[in-house]
């Protein structure tokens, strides 16, 4: 990696999160809620930004995978060398292009324009939905990985996580999931996120996975991207992929877990992790039936007859 990209995005990464940091503070931009940390002059650049052919962008719904998908690709993308891979966190070598982090956003350094220093191919990782990731992604046919995950499972993870990362407000369960069915929830209406990518998933250069068969079959799952991304490996290389993705292992890795950065930027209460439980089916005993059948209704309504669905 390029060292001055390096320094450049640690900076990013480092600075301390507001203490009175809030995961739902959002604001409208073109019918799409974002977080307020997601300036709306990032948004104006993106539509310029310029993209190379042979970026590959991890693209998904927040708490759908995103992480596991990028450590995936990163590995990949290193030949499975995963001595190279260790070197550097995990949040350090895929940079999350929208997001500004700090007290003084307006001021503080900007990733979509320090990842102009990153040597080729770039790994990106972006939460923006189809229609808002800058427009030369779709022109130049970067390669993007869109990870999906059952509804339930998300936005619990989501509450979760908000809670996390927001230590001196109190979040709710209830109000999550309602800010979930309306679409109020930093990058909106869940259902439309996934379904713009669903109506693309056969498109030559995306790749649509599920978190759920991630779960299933780890090394599969690998050896499908490996072969989006044109690489030939061999078991061995493919055994210490997956190996290295493991939930466990990622728990336990330094340069994977999202704890060791997000540790040094808020308070995080004792026993609270990025790396929670990273199961299927997680949401039994978190919502109520009541919630349970409103999504099911709300999934009925948007995905009948689209070939999308959730079991
Ligand atoms: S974010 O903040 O939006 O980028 O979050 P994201 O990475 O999309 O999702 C976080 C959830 O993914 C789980 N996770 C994993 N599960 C299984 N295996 C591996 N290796 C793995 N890595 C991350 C993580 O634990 C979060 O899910 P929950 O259900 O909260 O545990």
């Amino acid at each position: 990696m390029d060292p001055e990209y390096v320094k450049q995005i640690t900076e990013v990464v480092s600075v301390p999160m507001k203490p009175d940091n809030n995961e739902f503070d959002s604001y409208e931009y073109e019918n799409v809620y974002l977080h307020t940390d997601i300036l709306k002059s990032t948004m104006e650049d993106l539509k310029t930004l310029h993209i190379r052919e042979d970026d590959v962008f991890v693209v998904s719904f927040p708490k759908t995978g995103t992480t596991w998908t990028q450590e995936i690709v990163s590995a990949v993308l290193h030949d499975g060398d995963i001595e190279r891979v260790n070197q550097l966190h995990t949040m350090i070598r895929v940079p999350f292009l929208e997001m500004s982090f700090g007290i003084d956003l307006e001021n503080s350094p900007k990733t979509h324009k320090i990842i102009e220093l990153m040597n080729s191919p770039r790994l990106i990782k972006s939460h923006l939905p189809g229609q808002l990731l800058p427009p030369q992604v779709w022109e130049k046919k970067a390669k993007i990985i869109y990870v999906i995950r059952n509804p339930k499972d998300m936005i619990v993870s989501y509450f979760k996580f908000a809670k996390m990362l927001s230590p001196r407000k109190n979040i709710d369960l209830d109000v999550t999931f309602e800010k979930c069915m309306d679409g109020t929830n930093p990058y909106g209406k869940w259902w439309e996120h996934y379904l713009y990518f669903w109506q693309r998933r056969n498109e030559d250069h995306v790749l649509f996975i599920r978190f759920e068969d991630m779960k299933k079959d780890l090394r599969g799952t690998v050896k499908r991207i490996s072969e989006f991304l044109e690489k030939s490996f061999s078991d061995e290389i493919l055994d210490a992929i997956t190996d290295h993705c493991t939930f466990e292992n990622m728990k336990k890795n330094p340069m994977t877990n999202p704890d060791t950065l997000l540790k040094a930027i808020i308070d995080i209460n004792e026993g609270e992790s990025f790396m929670r439980k990273g199961t299927v089916g997680g949401w039994k005993g978190e919502l109520s039936q009541s919630q349970c059948d409103t999504l099911e209704t709300l999934c009925k309504e948007c995905f009948d007859g689209t070939g999308l669905s959730f079991t």
